[in-house]
């Protein structure tokens, strides 16, 4: 069992950042709620506690607490920023309401040289700040061990019983040095060991599937993303034969793409799967279809049909195995601000009808995204997968403005290759969100050659994000601007305009349907 350090959440919205960085320490770590008992914790054996940040106050009276036993436990304790404030509540220190919130960048001096936290780190940091109250007299015990210009108690430790405090935020990116702050509270004040990698977590793995699927078989819906490959991967490196795969055409894939995911996982895995090819049941369904949540609802019940009846082809099998992911089951806190779950953008909540009586296989249900792409390397999938853009499950018709037929399909998949080739021979492809074309069929005049032509518009988006949840417009250079229009008004027929979306989320959606 790997060292384990518990995060408790307090409705920051960088409590799964905190989770990741841990994890980035090699260390792993698991996201609580705030009142998680602590004879609940103490069953975990953690190696260290971590209190997140939180938009509440300690002064309010329905501030979100934690069971005191916790200080009882034993192990080192970590208060970050709303944290650290709950420290000194309950041991004794005091807490006052700031008159102007500190927000932003700010020069931390290390005065307490002895300090593990701050080992091999500089006396100056620049550390990243955003809270409302302040700590104004230290619980007993305590000593100072950093100040800023605003705070006389930046950094606190109690070193008799290895409670620190940090009024700044280790995690975030803006404090450049925080990654080896937590890193020292990890594997200096807690003694972890390096043992959390995704080529240990391939063993384990292996091992909890083979005992909790027997000799039963699973099914998976496979859809070539990210998170169902690596699944995939994992669950046939345990189980071989025992998986079948159902890969669903539902005719509004990229070009290409039903063949590549049967070469990749047929050809070199030797990965038994049931290729359904739907392609007419959803046309004939979505024809004359224009409005957007009507395509999605059709798109997303003719599926279940389609995947149903598929299992049925498949033979019994007692399992479905699914790409799960952590933030999608971490427990949401009810505090105001942004709690951690929040922050993820699921459209294909729901899931499968209830009559299909499976139990589930969750295999990547304890990892991040960064993790399943590292596991989905260790397990030998191509880059080209494990890298990949998200893809929305309605597939191309989120991306065709108003109806959906297959001429408009044709053209949107030629001109949507042309971007995934450039974005990738120029390297972008790798570095944003995602990249990609989207068919506004509207006639507008052009000329070509000699003659009048009066065609359709393709949009080109490009996007970056880090959840989805918000995207800025990428400033793609104007050279590949120019290659992608080009490109995609003279070899994509039916195409005579083409358009560069400028829209950031919010206001705009990235997907246009
Ligand atoms: P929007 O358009 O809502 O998209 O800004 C946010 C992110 O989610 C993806 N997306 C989907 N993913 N099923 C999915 O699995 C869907 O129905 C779906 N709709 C949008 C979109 O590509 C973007 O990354």
């Amino acid at each position: 069992m790997a060292d384990t350090i518990v995060i408790l959440d307090f409705g920051s919205q960088y409590t799964q950042v905190i989770a990741r960085r841990i994890r980035e320490c090699n260390v792993y770590s698991t996201i609580l709620r705030f009142d998680t008992p602590a004879k609940k914790i103490a069953k975990i054996y953690p190696k260290g506690i971590i209190l997140s940040g939180g938009p509440a106050s300690v002064c309010d009276a329905n501030a979100p607490l934690l069971d005191k036993n916790i200080f009882e436990l034993g192990v080192p304790i970590l208060g970050i920023c709303y944290g650290m404030q709950l420290i000194a509540h309950f041991l004794g220190g005091k807490v006052e309401k700031g008159l102007k919130r500190e927000y932003g960048k700010t020069n931390l001096t290390v005065v307490d040289d002895a300090c593990l936290l701050f080992k091999n780190l500089p006396n100056n940091l620049v550390v990243w700040n955003s809270h409302g109250d302040k700590l104004t007299a230290l619980p007993e015990g305590f000593v100072v061990v950093g100040i800023t210009e605003n705070s006389d108690y930046a950094a606190i430790e109690y070193p008799a019983k290895k409670i620190f405090g940090l009024q700044f935020h280790p995690e975030v990116v803006h404090t450049p040095r925080g990654k080896e702050i937590l890193s020292n509270f990890v594997h200096q004040i807690c003694g972890c060991d390096k043992n959390w990698t995704m080529r240990n977590y391939i063993d384990q793995a292996v091992s909890q599937i083979q005992q909790q699927v027997g000799n039963e078989n699973v099914i998976l819906g496979l859809s070539g993303g990210v998170d169902s490959s690596v699944a995939t991967a994992l669950i046939h490196k345990a189980i071989g034969d025992q998986l079948t795969c159902i890969f669903v055409n539902n005719g509004l894939l990229r070009a290409k793409e039903s063949e590549f995911v049967q070469q990749v996982f047929v050809q070199n895995f030797k990965i038994k799967l049931v290729y359904e090819d739907a392609t007419d049941i959803f046309l004939k369904r979505l024809k004359g279809v224009k409005d957007p949540e009507k395509k999605r609802k059709i798109i997303g019940k003719t599926f279940i049909e389609v995947f149903e009846s598929a299992t049925k082809k498949v033979g019994k099998a007692k399992f479905l195995a699914q790409g799960t992911l952590y933030p999608d089951v971490i427990e949401s806190v009810p505090i105001g601000g942004n709690p951690a779950s929040l922050i993820k953008s699921h459209h294909n909540v729901g899931g499968l009808p209830k009559r299909m009586k499976f139990e589930l296989v969750e295999p990547l249900k304890c990892l991040f995204k960064d993790e399943v792409r590292q596991l989905g390397i260790e397990l030998g999938l191509p880059r080209e997968i494990v890298y990949r853009q998200p893809f929305p499950g309605p597939g191309l018709a989120v991306r065709i403005v108003g109806e959906v037929n297959s001429e408009r399909l044709e053209i949107l998949r030629n001109a949507d290759w042309i971007v995934v080739e450039e974005m990738k021979n120029s390297g972008w492809y790798y570095k944003i969100w995602q990249s990609f074309a989207v068919l506004i069929p509207v006639r507008s005049v052009g000329v070509m050659g000699d003659e009048r032509t009066y065609d359709y518009t393709i949009a080109i988006r490009a996007v970056d994000s880090q959840d989805g949840m918000t995207a800025d417009w990428v400033k793609l250079p104007y050279e590949i601007l120019e290659k992608l229009s080009s490109r995609i008004v003279n070899e994509v027929q039916g195409v005579n305009r083409c358009v560069f979306d400028i829209t950031s989320k919010p206001p705009g959606t990235i997907e246009w349907e």
